[in-house]
């Protein structure tokens, strides 16, 4: 499969997607890197790996339909077959999550359907997970609908957490499991054939 990673940020899954794919764990490469933040580490690590990347952000454009129609013109132009949502910080155009129905992936550093949601992001969901007194909290791969943190989920891996745990401490935790299960999360995709039976995914 060819990979659009979607990143707003620091870029550490999509670095790992990458190292992946050169260990040969997973067959899928990354084709397309595509921020919304022309600062984003994860342009330059698509760079450094000769990967096509580009800034796109709705603000480039005036209306909303040269935006997308530009989005889908450059997933068609690299052959992309699945999205990845690697730390993405924006909605993705419904028009674009209806082209690659159940074909994009998010990864969400806590265990769906707990601390998510439009505005828990990042630092936010570790200091939620930490004040609530969680004693467990993990990361989730989950289909992409049009609702933030809502489609069926892939895949799920758990971690302690210890009382002496801080946002900080917990966040590197759930980081190293996203580090694996992103990878684990395409070979599913890879290997088997997702079928949903209601809202869950059973791989065949
Ligand atoms: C990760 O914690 C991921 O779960 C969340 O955004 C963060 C992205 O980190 N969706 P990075 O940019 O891949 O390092």
């Amino acid at each position: 499969m060819n990979l659009c990673v979607l990143a707003s940020g620091r870029g550490s899954n999509l670095k790992s997607i990458i190292d992946s794919y050169k260990k040969g764990k997973i067959i899928s490469k990354v084709v397309l890197v595509i921020s919304n933040n022309s600062n984003s580490n994860a342009l330059n690590i698509a760079r450094s790996n000769q990967i096509p990347a580009y800034h796109l952000s709705q603000k480039q454009f005036s209306t909303e339909q040269e935006y997308v129609k530009a989005f889908l013109d450059l997933l068609e132009k690299h052959k992309v077959d699945m999205i990845i949502l690697a730390g993405y910080m924006k909605l993705l155009p419904a028009e674009i999550v209806r082209t690659f129905q159940n074909k994009i992936l998010n990864i969400h550093p806590a265990l769906l359907p707990s601390f998510c949601g439009q505005g828990m992001y990042g630092m936010k969901v570790h200091e939620a997970v930490i004040s609530y007194g969680a004693k467990v909290s993990g990361a989730s791969v989950h289909i992409v609908d049009e609702i933030y943190d809502n489609g069926p989920v892939v895949i799920q891996r758990t971690v302690k957490v210890a009382d002496e745990d801080t946002p900080e401490t917990l966040q590197k935790k759930v980081l190293k499991i996203e580090h694996k299960l992103f990878p684990e999360a395409i070979k599913l995709f890879e290997t088997k054939k997702p079928t949903l039976v209601g809202r869950r995914v059973v791989f065949n």
